[in-house]
C-alpha cells in the first residue's frame, strides 16, 4: 500500500463512489428540485454546473476529506509561495507570478521575481506595438504582414490554442501561423504563401535544444537570407524566446531581439510568459494583460475559496471520482466554440503531460491510476462521430462541455441552434431513455409486435453519464485566461492527491535519447544490428526509401 492507498479517507472515498456508481440521477433531480442550485457555482465569468455527476453531500464531502487528508491546502501554499514543489528538477514552480500584478511580492531564493517578469512584458509590450503600427519594419523597409511561430509543445500549443480562441481580438494587419512538426511538409506550406520581408519568426523554445525547433528555425533562416540576399535581414525577422541566451546567441539571433523566462517556468504553463509574444502580437498588449488578469481572478479563487466552492479543486475531485472510483480512464472535453478547437489539444499537454505520472513524489510506484487520456474536438463534430459511444458504448467517459453564451459572430440563428445542442448533449447523457419510454415511442410510430420488441433494447439509452457544464459570459481574454488557470489548477490539485510531481516530464526522454541512434542509422551504410529485430528490420527498410 502507498501513503495515499493506506488512508482512511481514500478508502471512504472509494466506498462512496461504489455506492453511487449506479445512482439513478433523474431520480435525484426529481427528490431534490435544490439539486442543480446547490451543485452549481459560479465565478470568475463562468457558471460550473456539477448536478450531472454521479455524486451526493456524503460522496462529495468524501472528496473533500481526501482533499484535507492529502494536504492540498499545504502544498497549494508551497506552490504559490514559489517553495521547490518539482523536486525531481529542484525548482519552483510559477507561472502564477507571471500573471501577478505589478505590486506583487513572490520570491524565489530570496528573490522577488516580479519586476523582472513585468520588465520582459513590457519590452514584449513595446515591441509588439512596434510590429502592429508597421513602426517595426522588415529589411527592405516594408511592415510585417505575416508572424510564424516556431515552437512545439508549450512553446505551440498553448500560443496557438489562444490566438484561435480570440480571433475575435487579433490584429487586422496581422495574419498568425504556428509550425510545429519537424515534417518540412508544415513548414514549406507556411513559407510558400508568405513574402519573406514581410515575414517575422519567432523562435520558440524554452531549453533552445528542441530539434525539431531548431531544424525548422535554421530552415526558415536559409529561405530568408536566401531571399534577403544578406545575413542582416536575420537581425529584422527574427526573434526568439528561451531561457538559454547561450544557445540563442550560438543560433545567431541578437539578444536583443530575444525575450527571456525562467526555469521556474513549466513548457506547458508557459503561454504567460515570453512565450505568449504571438499572443501579445496578435491581441495586442491591452488584451494580454486582460488574458492575464482572468487568470489572476482565477488562481485568487483557487488560493481563497474554501475548497467546497473552489472551481479548480471540486474539478479536480470529480476527475478523481471517476477515475479511481469507478474506472474511468479517459476525460473529453468538448468546447462547442469553435475558436476553441484547439483547447483539448492544450489540455492534453497540460494534463497528460503533468499527470501521466506512475510513481509518486516518495519514489514509491502508484497503485492507483493517475491522469487520464485527454481527448476532444469541437462537440458539434463529437456529435456526429463519437458521440454514439459516450451515449451507448461500455466505457465511461467523463465530459466537460465548454460554451461561450456570448457569440457575436456567430448570428443567433446559429448561435441558438449550437447552444440548444450542447444543453441536449447533457441532459441526454444523464436521463437517458429507458425501455418504457422506447416501447411507448416506437408504438406512438405505429411500429408493434416483434418488430418493436427486436428494436427496444438497440434504442434503451442507460443514461447516468456525467458531465461537467461550463458555461462562459464570453469568449474573451479575461474569462480565456480564467479557463486556462482553471485547468492549470485542476491538474495541480490531482497530482497533490495523487502525490505525484506534476511538473516534471522524464517520460519524453527516452524516445528523443533512441532518435538520436536511429537517425544516424538511416544516414548511414552500416548493418544496423543494435536494437531487438523489429526495430533494426524497420530502419534498414525506411533507409532504403530515404536512399532511392
Ligand atoms: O519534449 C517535451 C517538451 O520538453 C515539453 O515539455 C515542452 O513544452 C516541449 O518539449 C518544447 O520544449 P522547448 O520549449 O524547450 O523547445
Amino acid at each position: 500500500m502507498t501513503a495515499l492507498t493506506a488512508l482512511p479517507a481514500w478508502q471512504d472515498m472509494l466506498a462512496q463512489a461504489g455506492r453511487l456508481k449506479s445512482i439513478d440521477l433523474r431520480a435525484a433531480f426529481a427528490a431534490d428540485p435544490a439539486r442543480a442550485e446547490r451543485y452549481s457555482l459560479a465565478a470568475c465569468g463562468m457558471l460550473l454546473d456539477y448536478s450531472k455527476n454521479r455524486i451526493d453531500d456524503a460522496g462529495l464531502a468524501s472528496l473533500f476529506a481526501l482533499a484535507r487528508a492529502t494536504g492540498v491546502e499545504a502544498r497549494r501554499a508551497a506552490l504559490l509561495g514559489g517553495e521547490k514543489i518539482n523536486a525531481t528538477e529542484g525548482r519552483a514552480v510559477l507561472h502564477t507570478a507571471l500573471r501577478a500584478e505589478r505590486s506583487a511580492v513572490v520570491e524565489v531564493d530570496g528573490e522577488n521575481v516580479v519586476p523582472e517578469v513585468h520588465a520582459v512584458l513590457d519590452r514584449m509590450a513595446a515591441f509588439a506595438d512596434g510590429v502592429r503600427s508597421g513602426g517595426w519594419k522588415g529589411h527592405d523597409g516594408r511592415a510585417i504582414t505575416d508572424v510564424v511561430n516556431i515552437g512545439i509543445g508549450g512553446s505551440d500549443l498553448g500560443p496557438f490554442m489562444a490566438c484561435e480562441a480570440l480571433r475575435d481580438y487579433g490584429a487586422s494587419n496581422l495574419r498568425m501561423h504556428f509550425v510545429s512538426t519537424v515534417d518540412g511538409w508544415q513548414l514549406a506550406s507556411v513559407l510558400e504563401r508568405l513574402d519573406p520581408a514581410t515575414t517575422l519568426f519567432i523562435v520558440a523554445s524554452k531549453t533552445f535544444t528542441t530539434q525539431e525547433t531548431l531544424t525548422n528555425a535554421r530552415a526558415a533562416r536559409a529561405w530568408l537570407v536566401a531571399a534577403a540576399g544578406s545575413e542582416a535581414a536575420v537581425a529584422r525577422h527574427f526573434v526568439a524566446v528561451s531561457t538559454n541566451a547561450e544557445a540563442v546567441s550560438a543560433f545567431g539571433i541578437d539578444l536583443a531581439n530575444m525575450f527571456g523566462f525562467w526555469n521556474w517556468v513549466g513548457g506547458r504553463y508557459s503561454l504567460w510568459s515570453a512565450i505568449g509574444l504571438p499572443i501579445l502580437l496578435y491581441i495586442g498588449p491591452d488584451h494580454f494583460r486582460a488574458l492575464q488578469a482572468g487568470a489572476r481572478a482565477m488562481d485568487r479563487h483557487f488560493a481563497e475559496a474554501p475548497l467546497e466552492r473552489n472551481l479548480p479543486v471540486i474539478l479536480a475531485l470529480l476527475g478523481i471520482w471517476y477515475i479511481n472510483g469507478m474506472g474511468a480512464a479517459t476525460q473529453l472535453i468538448s468546447p462547442y466554440n469553435q475558436p476553441l478547437h484547439r483547447l483539448p489539444a492544450y489540455l492534453q499537454q497540460l494534463d497528460m503531460e503533468s499527470n501521466g505520472k506512475s510513481v509518486r513524489l516518495d519514489g514509491a510506484r502508484c497503485d492507483y491510476h493517475t491522469g487520464p487520456v485527454i481527448w476532444g474536438e469541437p462537440g458539434i463534430n463529437g456529435q456526429h462521430a463519437y458521440y454514439q459511444l459516450l451515449h451507448q458504448g461500455t466505457e465511461l467517459v467523463p465530459i466537460d462541455f465548454i460554451a461561450a453564451l456570448g457569440n457575436p459572430r456567430s448570428p443567433a440563428e446559429h448561435h441558438t441552434i449550437l447552444l440548444a445542442n450542447f444543453l441536449a448533449q447533457t441532459e441526454a447523457l444523464m436521463r437517458g431513455k429507458n425501455e418504457a419510454e422506447v416501447r411507448a415511442e416506437l408504438a406512438g410510430q405505429g411500429i408493434k409486435g416483434e418488430a418493436l420488441e427486436a428494436l427496444v433494447p438497440h434504442k434503451v439509452f442507460d443514461g447516468n453519464r456525467p458531465t461537467n457544464t461550463l458555461l462562459l459570459d464570453a469568449l474573451d481574454p479575461a474569462t480565456l485566461g480564467s479557463l486556462i488557470a482553471l485547468y492549470e489548477h485542476k491538474v495541480f490539485v490531482q497530482g497533490a492527491v495523487w502525490g505525484v510531481n506534476s511538473y516534471d516530464q522524464w517520460g519524453v526522454e527516452l524516445g528523443k535519447q533512441l532518435a538520436r541512434t536511429i537517425e544516424a542509422e538511416l544516414r548511414g551504410d552500416a548493418p544496423v544490428t543494435r536494437h531487438d529485430a523489429s526495430t533494426n528490420r524497420l530502419i534498414e527498410y525506411a533507409r532504403k526509401a530515404l536512399k532511392r
